[in-house]
């Protein structure tokens, strides 16, 4: 009864969630932003093209979302009474963003960075761009793109004092991994793991070695009492492979004495 009930409940819920996930897709393409502005040539339809295969994109972030406007009228798609913003000027870009990344907009306020916002410093599409926005990584962090205002000494501090953790990140998801593929429940791990990479990430945006220091300290200490979880686990582990080669082993010396016996049974019948 409760199995047959289960189904049904599946099954309703199956179909409330299909139609709307399938009218979502739907919509992406008929707002009439990317209509209009995905046939204009040059700056004005480039947005869209480089929007594609965004992470934004990806996650059901659209034009209105960030720029507001009618998604649905074309006559009204640019009215400020439908919330249209425009473009952000330069020094408009944090609190633009910031709306969503609220966390992340209040460390870059208080960084060397937010305070030089309008004077030299970057913001956040100086970094991340505005379209063609990707999942971040302390790639990001590179000679390249952080020697166009300053010279890249603490930038690459910064980046060695991120790196350590990242990697004892990395290799801690592995382990899980692997423990999850020989059938044990990892579901608590991953959590504790995702929730502590998710903290460490913000920190970036203090863009302050001594506290990208510090805090990494921190970060290690909780990182370590996952590891010393996983470290039970693969001992338990192997402690039960032991105990399972042993029964084996047990089991093929019986079997050899109780051929050996029979055959000496039937020889001492023979003779
Ligand atoms: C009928 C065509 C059309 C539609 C519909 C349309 N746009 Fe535009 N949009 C344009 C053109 C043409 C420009 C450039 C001239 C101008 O600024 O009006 C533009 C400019 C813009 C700009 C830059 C404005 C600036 O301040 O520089 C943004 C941002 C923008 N559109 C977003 C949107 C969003 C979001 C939507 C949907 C809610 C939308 N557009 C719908 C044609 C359209
Ligand atoms: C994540 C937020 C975000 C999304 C989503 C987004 N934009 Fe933008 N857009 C910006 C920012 C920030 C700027 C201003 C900075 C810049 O020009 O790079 C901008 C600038 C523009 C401009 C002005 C470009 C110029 O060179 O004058 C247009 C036009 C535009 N966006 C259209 C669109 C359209 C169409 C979409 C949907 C396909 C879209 N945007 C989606 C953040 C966004
Ligand atoms: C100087 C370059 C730079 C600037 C300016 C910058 N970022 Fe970042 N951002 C990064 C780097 C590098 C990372 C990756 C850090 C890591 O993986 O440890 C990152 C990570 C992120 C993340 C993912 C981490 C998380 O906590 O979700 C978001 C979201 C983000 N940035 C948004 C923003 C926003 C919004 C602004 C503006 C207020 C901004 N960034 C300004 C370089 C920058
Ligand atoms: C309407 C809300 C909204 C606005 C406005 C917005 N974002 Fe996002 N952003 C999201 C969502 C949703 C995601 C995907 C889920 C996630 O990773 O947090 C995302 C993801 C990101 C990521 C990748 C985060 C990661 O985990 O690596 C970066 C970087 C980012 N956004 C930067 C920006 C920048 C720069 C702007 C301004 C130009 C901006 N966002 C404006 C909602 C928004
Ligand atoms: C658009 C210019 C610009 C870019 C690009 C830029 N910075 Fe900066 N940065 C500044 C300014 C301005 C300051 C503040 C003045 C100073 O300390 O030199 C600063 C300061 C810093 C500081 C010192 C903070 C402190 O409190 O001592 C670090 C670290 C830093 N930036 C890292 C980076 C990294 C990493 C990148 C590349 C992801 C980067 N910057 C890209 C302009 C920039």
């Amino acid at each position: 009864m409760i199995h047959i009930l289960g189904r049904t409940w599946g099954l309703l819920l199956f179909l409330l969630f299909l139609p709307t996930d399938v009218s979502a897709q739907q919509n992406q393409d008929e707002t009439v932003c990317i209509q209009c502005h995905g046939g204009i040539p040059g700056a004005i339809g480039a947005p869209v093209r480089q929007w594609q295969g965004s992470i934004h994109q990806r996650h059901g972030v659209l034009c209105f979302h960030c720029h507001g406007g009618d998604p649905t009228d074309f006559g009204l798609a640019h009215s400020p009474e439908r919330g249209f913003l425009g473009a952000p000027g330069d020094e408009d870009v944090p609190k633009f963003c910031g709306r969503c990344h609220v966390g992340v907009t209040e460390d870059y306020f208080e960084s060397a960075h937010g305070q030089a916002l309008g004077a030299g410093g970057p913001n956040c599409v100086t970094c991340h761009g505005s379209h063609a926005v990707q999942r971040a990584t302390s790639e990001l962090i590179n000679p390249q793109d952080c020697t166009r205002c300053h010279e890249y000494g603490r930038a690459e501090e910064i980046k060695n004092a991120i790196a350590g953790t990242e990697a004892f990140i990395s290799s801690l998801e592995g382990d899980v991994a692997a423990l999850h593929r020989l059938g044990i429940d990892t579901s608590r791990l991953e959590g504790s793991i995702f929730s502590v990479r998710n903290e460490f990430r913000r920190l970036f945006h203090s863009v302050d070695v001594e506290r990208v220091r510090n805090e990494t300290d921190n970060f290690q200490q909780q990182l370590g009492v996952i590891a010393g979880q996983v470290e039970a686990l693969q001992a338990e582990l192997a402690r039960r492979k032991v105990w399972g080669g042993a029964v084996v082993v047990l089991l093929i010396l019986a079997g050899v004495l109780s051929l050996l016996l029979y055959k000496s049974y039937m020889e001492g019948k023979e003779g």
